[in-house]
């Protein structure tokens, strides 16, 4: 709760009234890694690297099964080779997927795209075991299918059971292990180098005691290639949800609080606008009645168009210094939330609170890679997107940010309270 959080994709979530969606098809984002006769260039999810920098690797490998896996590190190992994991989709917006910055030629990528077939259930245990290239929505579905709940997990579901393991994903909560995904791991399998007795590769299998755990789960895919997750399960549950949209008075004394009393507590901070959102967010038997779910709205497709329209009125007004405008802006993006819950539905749209649903529906999300065939649809990581709006924004210094945007309605609040107004369009919380 409260870190800075993942809600970039409401940077690219807009409001200028009805907007008409008239293209045809839609996008998924595209593999993180391309290949051509001279080598592999990998991407991130944005398609630029903060170093603006593009990442060469001279070749990847794709195994199928943990063996190739093996195989696949003897393979580095015996010939010299840095070596990085990169997942699916690759949602890491550092460069800690690249393996070789340096670009001296002696490296390698594993891919754990085709690495993704085992989801073992262990109903009695309360576990479940997966293979590192699994995707969590994936995870999630089967997990529910069987009549349990993993109780943490972020925002996002475009990642990989490895990725988020290994970079310390999260979402909300102050209750019981935490939000942390990690703190719910109970044994992982690792594949480290070793000696060529031992066929230049070797699988390390770290129990729930072992204290090498803590070491294993969130190493940034610096200490060996993780290759099988478990995680500790609960019975189903639901959760009831309900955001309050309020005056932000008194939220360094109100935040703590409202932590402590509601298991799977959020606020976001809106300081422009002194608005701040609670969200009362709590588990109910199953039995409770509602199938709603929680749709993230900066998850959900968006309109190419629309997301370039917003950037470029917020470059004029950049432009411009209006900072009328640009809270302006801000009201009618807090306003549309609001309007909207979050994303938060009981039926096609929003139809009050509070929103009862599923584990499985309630935290994690992005329809965005739903793919409709109706729209021309965005999906947060299309390539096509994220460069424009990068590259639009790297021109604006921070400081200039700073100085142009705090003051919404009144200059006197304490310095600690202002902060951009532009990130109330972008919304970090
Ligand atoms: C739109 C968006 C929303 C996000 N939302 C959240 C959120 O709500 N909460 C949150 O905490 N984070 C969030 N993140 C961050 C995200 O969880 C992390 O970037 C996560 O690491 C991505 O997982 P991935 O599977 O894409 O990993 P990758 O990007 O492929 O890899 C991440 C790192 O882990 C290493 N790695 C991957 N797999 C393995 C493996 N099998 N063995 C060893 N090392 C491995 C890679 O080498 C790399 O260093 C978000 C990111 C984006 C882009
Ligand atoms: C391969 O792709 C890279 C990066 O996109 C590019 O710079 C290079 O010219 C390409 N090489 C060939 C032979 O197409
Ligand atoms: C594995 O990944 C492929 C796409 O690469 C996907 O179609 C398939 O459903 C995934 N399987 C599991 C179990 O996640
Ligand atoms: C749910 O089940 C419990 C017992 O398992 C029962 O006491 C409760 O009344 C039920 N609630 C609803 C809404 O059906
Ligand atoms: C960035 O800003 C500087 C000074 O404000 C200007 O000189 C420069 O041309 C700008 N660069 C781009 C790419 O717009």
């Amino acid at each position: 709760m409260f870190s800075l959080r993942w809600l970039l994709g409401a940077f690219h979530l807009i409001i200028w009234g009805p907007v008409t969606l008239t293209v045809t098809h839609a996008m998924l984002p595209p593999p993180p890694v391309q290949c051509n006769d001279s080598g592999c260039t990998l991407y991130n999810s944005y398609g630029v690297w903060n170093d603006r920098k593009d990442c060469r690797v001279p070749s990847i490998t794709y195994p199928t099964t943990e063996e190739e896996l093996r195989l696949a590190v003897a393979h580095a190992n015996q010939n010299n080779l840095k070596v990085k994991v990169v997942s699916r989709f690759s949602h890491t917006i550092p460069k800690l997927a690249c393996p070789d910055d340096a670009q001296h030629g002696s490296s390698m990528l594993i891919s754990t795209l085709k690495y993704n077939s085992s989801i073992e259930i262990d109903i009695a245990n309360l576990a479940v075991t997966a293979d590192a290239g699994v995707g969590l929505r994936e995870l999630i579905d089967e997990v529910e299918r069987s009549g349990l709940s993993l109780v943490p997990a972020p925002y996002w579901e475009g990642v990989s059971v490895g990725g988020l393991i290994s970079t310390g994903a999260h979402g909300s909560s102050w209750w019981g292990k935490g939000g942390a995904v990690h703190d719910h791991v109970i044994g992982l399998n690792l594949i480290v180098p070793a000696r060529k007795s031992e066929g230049y590769a070797k699988i390390i299998r770290i129990g729930g005691r072992d204290p090498l755990l803590n070491a294993a789960k969130v190493s940034l895919g610096m200490l060996g290639v993780i290759s099988k997750v478990k995680l500790s399960l609960e019975p189903a549950f639901k959760r009831s949800i309900s955001y309050d949209f309020t005056d932000d008075a008194h939220i360094e004394d109100i935040f703590m609080d409202h932590g402590k009393k509601y298991e799977f507590a959020d606020v976001t901070w809106y300081p422009s606008r002194h608005t701040a959102v609670y969200r009362y967010d709590y588990r109910v038997p199953l039995n409770t009645s509602g199938n709603g779910e929680y749709d993230f709205l900066g998850f959900q497709p968006n309109s190419i168009l629309v997301s370039k329209t917003t950037r470029s009125s917020e470059k004029l007004l950049e432009s411009a210094r209006n900072v009328n405008g640009k809270c302006a802006l801000a009201t009618t993006f807090v306003g549309f939330k609001k309007l909207v819950a979050n994303g938060l539905k009981n039926g096609p749209i929003f139809t009050g609170y509070p929103v009862v649903g599923h584990q499985g529906r309630m935290q994690t999300s992005g329809s965005c890679f739903i793919f409709n065939e109706d729209r021309h649809l965005l999906c947060l990581g299309s390539k096509n997107q994220w460069p424009v709006l990068l590259r639009d924004n790297s021109n604006i210094s921070c400081l200039k940010i700073w100085r142009f945007s705090p003051r919404c309605e009144e200059t006197e609040r304490p310095l600690n309270q202002r902060i951009f107004a532009g990130l109330t369009s972008t919304t970090v919380s």
